[in-house]
């Protein structure tokens, strides 16, 4: 019989991105978060031996070039089983980039392999396999909001930020995320010619700041727990019970400034994202961002309803948009085998 898994999406909560490490990847600190967009992806193990992908969708792979393949063929090698597995993948996310949908996919697959076997890799080796097939896969093995390091594949959970709702918006471009590592490359580089006799810090320190705000934030939020002297039991941070701008760590996150760097180099070339920004904004938008590389946009509402109206408005101008919610750790791993 199948394990069905629901394969849920991300967004970033910005994105520092510091130099290019001698394995080719660029060190980087972001903030995941998990939202309730999701693919279906359904995995059973029979008689015989290989992997085989079912997928509607033309533009996913279904040879060994899929993250599902990739995950599972060194699943099935850690965890010592043998038989024919199949995995369906059902595609209701954007193939867009940015949502880190293709390695959701790997992860809801690895989770479903598990339960069809009846086995479980230790949670160690589970990340360490993820991090092997890509930098975006280890976060949701952790879901809510969670802190990325190194390549990104380095996560940490984070004190849960409430619920909250958001527009993803997926305007039909293709980002390339190396091509968009190499400008920002290209971006730093010029910036430090033209400003090398102020001798300002090159802007991969943006990376180091990213994580200075960051650290405050979390430094700020435990100090407000302990001046107000209470905090939610599960997260340790004081979580507001209104979805309103105040009191909501969430919205005091973004609202330290925290960017995209990844923005600085993708709006120059696709206006067009920039623009999606500015409906989200002009829509009642609290924060706005491009969520990875791109080519996927999003917005933070304050109601559902707000939200929603903007989802309208942006489709209404032929831009792809859905109203939806980020989800908390909780939600993330009580839904993820509720389908
Ligand atoms: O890890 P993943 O396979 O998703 O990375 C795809 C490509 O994106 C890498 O080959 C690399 O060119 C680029 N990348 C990077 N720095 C990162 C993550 C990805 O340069 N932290």
């Amino acid at each position: 019989m199948a394990v069905t898994v629901r394969s849920f999406a991300k967004i970033n909560l910005g994105l520092g991105i510091g130099a290019l490490r001698p394995d080719g990847f660029h060190e980087l600190r972001t903030v995941y978060q998990t939202i309730a967009l999701h693919d279906v992806i359904r995995v059973s193990v029979g008689r015989g031996s290989g992997i085989e992908i079912c997928c509607e969708d033309s533009r996913v792979p279904k040879d060994e070039s899929n993250t599902c393949y990739r995950i599972v063929e060194r699943a099935m090698v850690a965890l010592r089983a043998h038989g024919r597995v199949v995995i369906e993948i059902e595609k209701r996310l954007p193939v867009q980039g940015g949502l880190g949908g293709a390695s959701a996919n790997a992860v809801a697959a690895l989770l479903g392999l598990e339960r069809a076997l009846k086995k479980e890799l230790p949670g160690p080796e589970r990340l360490r396999i993820a991090a092997e097939v890509g930098s975006d896969l280890p976060l949701f093995l952790v879901g809510g909001t969670v802190l990325g390091v190194g390549r990104g594949e380095e996560v940490y959970p984070l004190p849960d930020l409430p619920a909250m709702s958001c527009v993803i918006a997926t305007p039909e471009i293709g980002v390339s995320t190396p091509k968009a590592f190499a400008d920002w490359d290209l971006f730093v580089s010029r910036e430090l010619q033209v400003t090398r006799k102020l001798t300002p810090p090159p802007a991969s320190d943006r990376m180091v700041e990213f994580g200075r705000v960051l650290s405050a934030w979390l430094g700020g939020q435990s100090q407000a727990k302990y001046r107000s002297g209470k905090a939610s039991a599960s997260s340790g941070v004081p979580v507001s019970k209104g979805r309103g701008r105040a009191g909501n760590p969430l919205l005091d996150l973004v609202r330290t400034g925290i960017e995209n760097d990844f923005e600085r180099v993708v709006f120059p070339k696709y206006p067009e994202l920039r623009q999606v920004n500015g409906v989200l904004m002009r829509a009642g938008a609290v924060y706005t961002s491009l969520s990875g590389s791109g080519s996927a946009t999003y917005g933070l509402f304050a109601s559902r309803e707000a939200a929603e109206k903007a989802a309208a408005r942006l489709r209404k101008k032929g831009i792809p948009a859905t109203a939806t919610t980020t989800l908390t750790r909780p939600q993330y791993w009580k839904k993820i085998f509720d389908c």
